[in-house]
Order: structure tokens, then C-alpha cells, then sequence
């Protein structure tokens, strides 16, 4: 009897697939708070798949722990830097994630955070909330303009892609790196690639990051690229924290390197609320919400268990991230 692993409360829609298959367990931490550690490690034993969210670690421990029966870990993200993926795979524990589902609700988050530190939005909202708005002030609330600025993406994948999307519908001028050039965008949209980061960050009014966190990208926004910014450019993250140095953003932010940030993800995450990144006008943070919406949350629920539904009646699963062992073990 297939025994299967929920970590967290998620939408129903995924759990209540797997309690329909006939016969498997399906067990769940049904809370909205992380499983300890040592609880995951005890719930996960015998397991033959886990739906797990991008706060549990599946390392080598988290394997030895599960055991070798062990077939698939199906993360409710599309981020999948918590998977020691080589590990994973030197075991032949399939992994997936939660692609495409949540391309649109993801890039919306980014643009919303584009405009709404690009025209002060929080701040007018405190203004009027705290009884300080008394008249139409001209010189109040100044912001940047957004139609006709120039987008700067690093990393034009899905998501990045999508970016340029709403942008291109603000008339701005898009321009890109990523590591594989994408000629196809090129000659339909018309975005402009740049043969490195910094070409980005010296020509952008706004860069939004777009890459997976990797050893090669932590930290990949630093003080010294944050330099090569324009004073009056803001920075928008919804890729991962560490992809920013956090103490450099905040010494740029206060001294005026760059003119605001928008950030979906932080590095600590969840930031303490005594973070001095809070003290700033001039950044703003929400908890991690570019994939909160009904539906997509739906979807990325969805996607996850049907994955763990395919695997393990022996079919492949729709959205593997080490597709070798999937073709190892001969699933279709
Ligand atoms: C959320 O951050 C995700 O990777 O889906």
C-alpha cells in the first residue's frame, strides 16, 4: 500500500487526488507552520512519496530517513534549491516541481512591485491612513516613470519572459541577460540582449531577477554591481533571497546608490521584523506571495500530486527535474 507524505496544510485539491487513489495512505502535516526537522524525518519513514514546499531540506539525511523505498519528492514550487538534486538522483528518488502553473501570477507580483515602488504606493497609503494628506501637493510623492523606462531582466526564462510581457505592454524597452541567448524573443518582441549582468544594471531603470538560486548566482547582485545601477533605478527580486546581498542592498538603499527595492524574497526568509532593511522608505518587502493566488495555488497543488499520482502507478511524471531517472526507470 503506497504511503505518501503532505508537509504542510495546501490547497485541497492535491491532497484530496492522492485520498482518492484506492488503497494508498496519505498522511499530512495539517498545520500552517513548518514541520520540525525531526518530526519530518519521523513522518517521512516508509514513504514512498513526500509533497513537500520549498522550507523542507531533501538531503541526504532527509533520504536516509525516508528510506529506500522512497520513489518521488514532489515540491509544491517551481524553485527547487531546497533538492540536493545529485543526491536525489545518485539514489533514483525522482524529484519534481510545479512549472508554468504559476509563470503569469509570478511575473503579475514582480510588475505590481515594479510599479508600486516606482510610484510610492506604500508610502501614499501610510500618508492617508496616518490623516497627513491636507492637500494636492506638486511636489509630493514624486516618483519614476514606468511606460517608456527600460526593463532590465536577468534571467529570461519563463517567469523573466513574462516580465517582458507586461512590460512590452508599458511601452518600455526590454532588455535581457541570460545565460542562453533567446534569439526567438529577440526577433519577436524585439527585447535586446546584453552580453553580461552589468551592461544590464549600468542601462536599466529597473532590473528584475529572474534566475534560479545556484552556487553561481548567490549573492550575484552585490555592492559593487549595485553600483554600476543608475541612482534612480530600482531593484525587483522574486527569485530567491540569497540571489542579492542583503547587508549591500540595504547599505545601497540608504545611501542613495539606487532609488528603491521591491522584494518578494529575502535573505534571511522570513526577515525578523527587526531587520534594519525594514527601517527604509525606500524598500518594499511582502512574505514570499508571488504565486498566491487561488488558482495558481490550486495548480501548484494540483501539478504536485498529480506527479506523485503518476510515479507512483508507474507513469511519468509531468514535470520531473532530473528527468534521467525518470528515464532510468523506463517510466512513460
Ligand atoms: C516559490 O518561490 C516557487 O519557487 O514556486
Amino acid at each position: 500500500m503506497p504511503k505518501v507524505f503532505i508537509t504542510r496544510r495546501i490547497p485541497e485539491i492535491g491532497p484530496s487526488k492522492l485520498r482518492a487513489q484506492p488503497g494508498w495512505e496519505v498522511r499530512q502535516w495539517e498545520r500552517d507552520d513548518v514541520i520540525p526537522r525531526d518530526r519530518l524525518l519521523q513522518e517521512v519513514k516508509g514513504c514512498d512519496a513526500v509533497l513537500t514546499l520549498l522550507t523542507e531540506r531533501i538531503d541526504a539525511e532527509f533520504l536516509d530517513a525516508a528510506g529506500p523505498q522512497l520513489k518521488i519528492v514532489a515540491n509544491m514550487a517551481v524553485g527547487f534549491d531546497n533538492f540536493d538534486v545529485a543526491e536525489m538522483t545518485r539514489r533514483g528518488v525522482i524529484g519534481t516541481n510545479t512549472p508554468d502553473v504559476l509563470t503569469d501570477t509570478t511575473a503579475d507580483l514582480a510588475f505590481a512591485l515594479l510599479m508600486a515602488v516606482a510610484r510610492l504606493l506604500p508610502q501614499g497609503e501610510r500618508y492617508v491612513k496616518e490623516g497627513r494628506w491636507k492637500t494636492w501637493e506638486p511636489l509630493g510623492f514624486l516618483g519614476q516613470d514606468v511606460h517608456h523606462a527600460t526593463l532590465g531582466l536577468i534571467g529570461v526564462g519563463r517567469i523573466g519572459a513574462a516580465m517582458a510581457r507586461r512590460g512590452a505592454g508599458f511601452e518600455m524597452k526590454v532588455i535581457y541577460y541570460d545565460a542562453f541567448r533567446r534569439q526567438d524573443l529577440e526577433e519577436r518582441f524585439g527585447y535586446e540582449y546584453r552580453p553580461s549582468v552589468e551592461d544590464v544594471l549600468r542601462e536599466a531603470d529597473f532590473v528584475s531577477l529572474h534566475t534560479p538560486l545556484t552556487p553561481e548566482t548567490r549573492h550575484l547582485i552585490n555592492s559593487e554591481r549595485l553600483r554600476l545601477m543608475k541612482k534612480t533605478a530600482v531593484l525587483i527580486n522574486t527569485s530567491r533571497g540569497p540571489v542579492v546581498d542583503t547587508m549591500a542592498l540595504y547599505e545601497a538603499l540608504k545611501n542613495g546608490v539606487i532609488w528603491g527595492a521591491g522584494l518578494d524574497v529575502t535573505d534571511p526568509e522570513p526577515l525578523p521584523p527587526d531587520h534594519p532593511l525594514l527601517t527604509l522608505p525606500n524598500c518594499l518587502v511582502v512574505p514570499h506571495i508571488a504565486s498566491a493566488s487561488f488558482k495558481t495555488r490550486d495548480a501548484m497543488s494540483e501539478l504536485a500530486a498529480d506527479n506523485i499520482i503518476a510515479v507512483l502507478n508507474g507513469r511519468a511524471p509531468k514535470t520531473p527535474v532530473n528527468r534521467e531517472v525518470v528515464e532510468q526507470k523506463g517510466l512513460r
